[in-house]
């Protein structure tokens, strides 16, 4: 929680929620998103200032918070050359990983697996997806992006609609990744009143895409962005209760780890979304990559999200304006608006095929510009998202996009693997595929 950072004022639930204004809420995207931006930036400033603080002040906890967990992340990396916590996956699944690391992984949001899987296996899956997608022709049939998400951030990153292949299914119903995924579940406090939000033992299984990028290139990388909403969170009932400590003064109690009112609901539909609720993302490497060849940066703070809904509330930001926010496209985290959080980036350590890197789901990340990449930067998205209502509504449509072979339904429509002879198939699940598309 921020009152843990320094903070002197603590506030209690009770009193936080006396006689303040109701936030309007839309369970679908406003049909005039210029007048809802306008109606919900007024109704949480009014909110805000109805627990007797101003909205600069509580912007103004967040900033300081920031500055002094930059400090820390800077230091971190002078002291040991990085600022993400490193973990090996043996001491992970031996359950010996000490508190001191996990509390270090609470505070930065991210995580490195160190041989998380064999490094070799890693690269025999490499291999095996660039088969599959050459024994199918990809390349000559690839028509670029299947939609501009990410034109917010002005990047055309080099990711393939590539969902089922062996490789993929494999490292995605592992043991090995059924075990990293329950320890990054468990980081998350799932309990109230007794009762479980979700199960940290049981994932669903998230079809998620390739990033595959050969050796030589030059590429002006990933503009940073998060990925856990747009308007919506601002907008949708859910993520005003999951937020609501930043929407109604008592910032202090705003705790990023708390799953409470994010297992239900869903995001606004958009062509490229994330339906399930992610504990972490996360991918798997597929090659070697040194720290210095245009990798994953994150602001590993996992407060940052609470600046970002809140910057918009600030007076040098228009009415109808969210920060240069664009309804169907990613949520941008810019210079012009967001300026200490991209001063906190911090990218990580040189790579192995085979380990995993892993972020909480609401922070916010970039990949670095390269230029005549050294060595290939390949990895394939695998997330940690627990079993929940969420998450198993969205298990249905994974599961019936596994049997057609189609894109899954967060994802452009492209399809290009349902006429794919040499796809997965859904008799090759085992116990814990079975189990995480709902089949067990
Ligand atoms: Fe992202």
């Amino acid at each position: 929680m921020l009152g843990h950072n320094g903070v002197d004022k603590t506030m209690t639930d009770s009193q936080s929620s006396l006689d303040v204004p109701d936030l309007p809420s839309w369970a679908h995207p406003p049909s005039d998103m210029t007048a809802a931006t306008r109606d919900i930036k007024a109704a949480i400033r009014a909110r805000i200032e109805a627990s007797g603080r101003s909205v600069e002040e509580v912007f103004g906890v967040v900033a300081d918070l920031v500055s002094g967990r930059t400090d820390e992340i800077r230091s971190a990396e002078q002291a040991s050359g990085t600022g993400w916590p490193v973990i090996d996956y043996s001491d992970l699944a031996a359950g010996t990983v000490s508190a001191d690391s996990d509390s270090v992984v609470h505070r930065r949001g991210c995580l490195v697996v160190r041989g998380h899987f064999d490094h070799e296996q890693a690269l025999s899956w490499d291999r095996q997806i660039v088969d599959y997608m050459d024994s199918n022709r990809f390349f000559e049939k690839y028509r670029g992006p299947g939609d501009d998400f990410f034109g917010a951030v002005d990047s055309k990153p080099e990711i393939y609609p590539i969902y089922w292949s062996h490789a993929q299914m494999q490292a995605r119903q592992s043991e090995r990744m059924a075990h990293v995924q329950a320890f990054l579940n468990s980081l998350w406090r799932n309990t109230s009143s007794g009762t479980e939000r979700f199960e940290p033992h049981r994932n669903v299984l998230y079809p998620d895409r390739i990033r595959r990028r050969p050796e030589g290139t030059t590429s002006t990388g990933l503009g940073t962005h998060i990925d856990a909403g747009t308007f919506d969170l601002w907008m949708k009932a859910e993520y005003q209760q999951a937020f609501r400590h930043v929407f109604d003064g008592s910032i202090e109690q705003f705790d990023p780890w708390s799953a409470a009112h994010r297992t239900s609901g869903s995001q606004y539909p958009s062509t490229t979304m994330t339906s399930v609720f992610r504990t972490f993302q996360g991918w798997t490497a597929l090659s070697d990559m040194a720290h210095d060849q245009g990798v994953l940066q994150t602001v590993p703070i996992p407060e940052a999200i609470a600046y970002l809904l809140l910057r918009p509330l600030l007076s040098d930001v228009a009415d109808d304006d969210m920060c240069g926010m664009i309804a169907g496209q990613v949520f941008p985290v810019t210079e012009r608006w967001h300026a200490p959080l991209l001063d906190a980036l911090s990218g990580i350590p040189d790579i192995r095929a085979g380990d995993s890197v892993w972020w909480h789901g609401d922070m916010p990340h970039a990949v670095a510009p390269v230029t005549d990449q050294r060595g290939w930067g390949n990895v394939m998205y695998v997330p940690a998202a627990p079993w929940c209502p969420r998450n198993q509504t969205y298990a249905a449509s994974a599961l019936a996009a596994l049997n057609s072979g189609a894109s899954p339904s967060d994802f452009p429509d492209e399809n290009y693997e349902q006429d794919w002879p040499n796809r997965f198939q859904p008799h090759e699940l085992n116990h814990y595929g079975r189990q995480s598309l709902g089949l067990d």
